[in-house]
């Protein structure tokens, strides 16, 4: 079923809305994974970095409604569902239980590195066919990389 009329032609279309389907699954399992060590961070650095983990989360939900609301813009129907999620999400599974502080940084460095890899993959691949979209992923991007400095520069 079509509602909304893409601007893009279909070829360019199928490239832009693949990025932003695995960029909206890639930044709902980082709003999930950061959430989830948020709660089960402990250690000494338990307060800092269970509020930095907020941060992420914010972040995350942010840039998941808009590349979700991007999609329906250009006529293509987000699928933000668990199962998807878990069947394509970028980031590797975390494990439950209680987190050690060093190690919940650890996970975050991992896991924004691994969203940031593809989301430049994407900045590459919708340049030509929608700059729009593009400047999206660059700001998502950036931000990402700025959380990644942060969990980064603690572990140091
Ligand atoms: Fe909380």
């Amino acid at each position: 079923m079509y509602v909304v009329k893409s601007p893009l032609p279909d070829a360019d279309l199928k490239t832009v809305s693949e990025a932003l389907q695995g960029a909206l699954v890639d930044l709902v399992d980082l709003s999930l994974v950061a959430k989830q060590i948020h709660w089960n961070v402990v250690g000494p650095r338990f307060r800092s970095v269970h509020l930095q983990l907020d941060e992420v989360v914010d972040s995350a939900r942010r840039h998941s409604d808009t590349v979700a609301e991007r999609a329906s813009t250009l006529g293509v129907s987000p699928d933000g569902r668990v199962a998807t999620v878990a069947q394509s999400s970028g980031i590797g599974a975390v494990s439950g239980g209680w987190v050690k502080d060093t190690d919940a940084v650890g996970a975050l460095v991992d896991a924004l590195g691994a969203v940031i890899a593809r989301m430049r993959d994407r900045v590459g691949a919708t340049g030509e066919p929608d700059p729009v979209s593009q400047d999206i992923f660059i700001g998502i991007t950036a931000d990402l990389e700025k959380h990644h400095w942060m969990f980064q520069a603690e572990n140091g």
